[in-house]
């Protein structure tokens, strides 16, 4: 298995100058860091991905940077819209897709999602796909079917060697932004089934397919969450603005790697 990935989701938070503040405070303690063997990826609003590049470039590891959305279409009249060619002009390397917050918001269905998942491959950039049910789902015993139905829909046409580009974050709506993360328990029945269903999907690629666990996950119960089978890393908001916390984080999962 691949090295766990710690991905921050900023949502519609910071602007120019906390964003580079941020940043730099995170590069700093991570720098003390002689190796650093997680992928780290920071997701700043978009119009906060170019400094935010600027800055995460000053560290001597490797701290990427990735966008929260995108328009699945190449160019055009869609005003107020973000294509990827402007995402990849700002030096980013990884788009979220699929969010639960842009589903419920926005209205984003699973077919949308497989077009934005599709742009983003197209323009060779790596997908963090977000999948999850919502407290309903769970109480009504249906969350794998929910599960299935999304990773059927938004992977449709996805072939294994597309899979080398692509995570999946398994954020369970519940959890997020409650300060109350799912248990270990029902964070490991979600990830194995998810690891089950991407192998037999993709065979050899559904093995290391990183699969992130999101929806309060913060310093304290890190330790706990990232040690789960089949939990390859994390995708955090709150915690995620909190520099300390991030790091902290970033450090549970140096010490969980082999
Ligand atoms: P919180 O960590 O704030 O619960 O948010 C999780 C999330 O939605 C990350 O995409």
């Amino acid at each position: 298995m691949n090295n766990f990935v710690i991905a921050g989701n900023w949502k519609m938070n910071t602007n120019i100058e906390t964003t580079i503040s941020i940043i730099k405070n995170v590069a700093e303690q991570v720098d003390q860091l002689n190796e650093v063997k997680s992928t780290i990826v920071i997701c700043p609003p978009f119009t906060n991905i170019y400094v935010a590049a600027q800055e995460a470039k000053k560290s001597k590891h490797n701290i990427q940077v990735g966008a929260q959305n995108c328009h699945f279409e190449e160019s055009g009249a869609f005003t107020g819209e973000i294509s990827l060619d402007m995402i990849k002009s700002l030096n980013c390397d990884y788009v979220i897709v699929g969010h639960s917050e842009r589903r419920a918001y926005f209205n984003e269905t699973n077919a949308d999602i497989n077009k934005k998942l599709k742009a983003v491959l197209k323009n060779n950039l790596k997908v963090i796909l977000c999948i999850g049910e919502t407290l309903e789902d769970r109480q009504s015993h249906k969350t794998f079917d929910v599960l299935e139905t999304q990773l059927n829909g938004c992977l449709q046409d996805i072939v294994e060697n597309d899979m080398k580009n692509i995570i999946i974050a398994y954020e369970p709506v519940w959890a997020i932004g409650t300060g109350v993360s799912a248990k270990t328990e029902e964070i490991e029945e979600a990830h194995n089934w998810l690891r089950n269903y991407c192998e037999k999907k993709y065979a050899n690629a559904g093995k290391t397919v990183a699969l992130l666990y999101g929806g309060s996950l913060n310093d304290k119960n890190a330790p706990e969450i990232l040690n789960v089978s089949n939990v390859n890393g994390g995708l955090i908001g709150g915690a995620s603005l909190v520099p300390e916390k991030f790091v902290s984080i970033i450090k549970t999962a140096e010490s969980l790697s082999k």
